[in-house]
């Protein structure tokens, strides 16, 4: 049995305080939000609040809403996503995950136990309906955003898996072979992802490993990858972090309070099922660290365009004084290279186009000659890959000069449906499913 007696009033210290789960995951008055209905056959969304009562829960982002969370949320500070294969041939128990999972959703990101039977309040027969690792632990600002992937709508002979071909969505293309990738298999693709963020590792992991649990037969994991360390603002109320090669990164993305430039170049809008929605590019980037650290400073900001220090432009001023990349420098060749990195992905040499960058550090131990295998786990969420990702990524790998010190690993792209209403009935994809 669990830490918290079942029948006390529970005040478990967390790092931040107060659990959620503690007070409500395994008590007497818990909820029983799995199949949609409270403990006395309430609606599970009245329920759950009815039961917070006073106790406005800490570190919560809201899951509902008219996009799903995780996108334009300020990015947390750790990552856990997962790419996943669908098992099933049955729409229908395809379906029911998704309900199963929105409704977990819902309870883990109010710092609640995936279901009221929690880690230790069911049969001792049978195995816990919640893991147990998060238990004890607040909310965390926990945000899981699923996505669906290519394969989901058609097989790679164009089968149609679902009856979903017909919604496959414009922007879900298979992303061409860049420059220089040496993507694995294992770490590329899927019909469905999980993007778990939090304050707390253990909470983001914990929210991907129950959902993986639940889909038991029905999915299986294909790759997963942990991340640390934002590597990008998207908020102005956000200081910029740094990457790995020590370069503060994050300064001109795409921020949230920009809405007009987030419905420009992030959110779908159309009259298709995933209006309201994005698209999430992610791609595993690893750091050649042992060759970059021996480029000297001056040849490192050069190749990004960007000081170390400051994370100024090159050409002048602080850290948000916008690039100029007409300004001409020793030799006449402009101040901002013409391989770095900045003048390459910047929106003037790219036909306006911007994307909102929301990645994490990665590191993985060491490969085989014992070079450390670490890196970027870059995400972008972009209105359309073919235009805001693809141009982009293919001028970066043959012309950025920050590639020689790159090795590109995994791959993904899935089209992220809009957000669920907090509706009882409401459920992740639903749009996709009853289009
Ligand atoms: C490990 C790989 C990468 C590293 C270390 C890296 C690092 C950086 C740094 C230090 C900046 C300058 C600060 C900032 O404005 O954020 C930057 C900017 C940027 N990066 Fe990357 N980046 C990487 C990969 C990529 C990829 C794959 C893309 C897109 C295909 C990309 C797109 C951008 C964009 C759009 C900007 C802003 C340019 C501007 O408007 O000034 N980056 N990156």
């Amino acid at each position: 049995m669990g830490e918290t007696p079942r029948d006390e009033t529970p005040t478990t210290p967390t790092r931040r305080g107060f659990s959620r789960r503690a007070l409500l995951g395994t008590g007497a008055g818990a909820l029983a939000v799995g199949a949609g209905l409270g403990a006395a056959g309430r609606p599970a969304v009245a329920a759950l609040e009815d039961a917070l009562g006073d106790h406005e829960p800490q570190d919560v982002v809201d899951f509902h809403g008219e996009h799903q969370a995780g996108i334009v949320t300020p990015a947390q500070d750790r990552l856990c996503f997962a790419s996943l294969n669908v098992l099933t041939k049955d729409r229908a128990e395809l379906i029911s995950l998704l309900k199963d999972w929105t409704a977990a959703c819902r309870r883990i990101t109010r710092g609640l136990d995936v279901t009221e039977t929690g880690f230790d309040g069911g049969s001792e027969y049978a195995p816990p309906q919640d893991t147990g690792e998060a238990h004890d632990l607040s909310a965390a600002h926990l945000t899981v955003t699923v996505g669906f992937g290519r394969s989901l709508f058609q097989d790679s002979s164009g089968k149609d898996r679902f009856g979903l071909k017909a919604h496959l969505p414009k922007g879900l293309i298979e992303l061409p072979h860049f420059a220089g990738d040496q993507l694995e298999d294992a770490r590329t693709g899927g019909d469905l992802c999980i993007q778990a963020c939090a304050d707390d590792p253990q909470v983001a992991v914990h929210a991907v490993h129950n959902l993986i649990r639940m889909g038991f037969g029905v999915v299986s994991t294909r790759w997963m990858q942990l991340g640390f360390g934002r590597t990008s603002s998207t908020s102005t109320a956000q200081a910029t972090p740094r990457n790995l090669f020590g370069f503060k990164d994050g300064t001109a993305n795409l921020k949230a309070e920009d809405s007009a430039a987030i419905d420009d170049h992030v959110w779908v809008r159309d009259d298709s099922w995933l209006s309201g929605g994005t698209y999430l590019v992610a791609r595993r980037i690893r750091m050649i660290l042992e060759t970059w650290d021996r480029e000297a400073l001056s040849g490192q900001e050069k190749i990004i365009g960007r000081t170390k220090g400051t994370g100024a432009p090159l050409s002048g001023g602080e850290e948000f004084t916008p690039v100029d990349l007409n300004m001409m420098g020793s030799g006449n060749q402009p101040i901002v290279p013409v391989d770095s990195h900045v003048r390459l992905a910047h929106p003037d040499t790219n036909h306006g186009v911007q994307m909102l960058r929301r990645g994490y550090n990665y590191a993985d131990g060491t490969d085989t000659l014992g070079n450390m295998d670490v890196g970027l786990f870059f995400i972008a969420m972009v209105k359309d890959p073919a235009t805001g990702f693809v141009p982009i990524q293919k001028k970066l790998a043959r012309e950025d000069a920050l590639s020689e010190y790159l090795r590109h690993t995994g791959s993904g792209l899935f089209a992220v449906p809009p957000g669920v209403p907090a509706d009882e009935n409401a459920y992740l994809g639903q749009q996709l499913f009853e289009a």
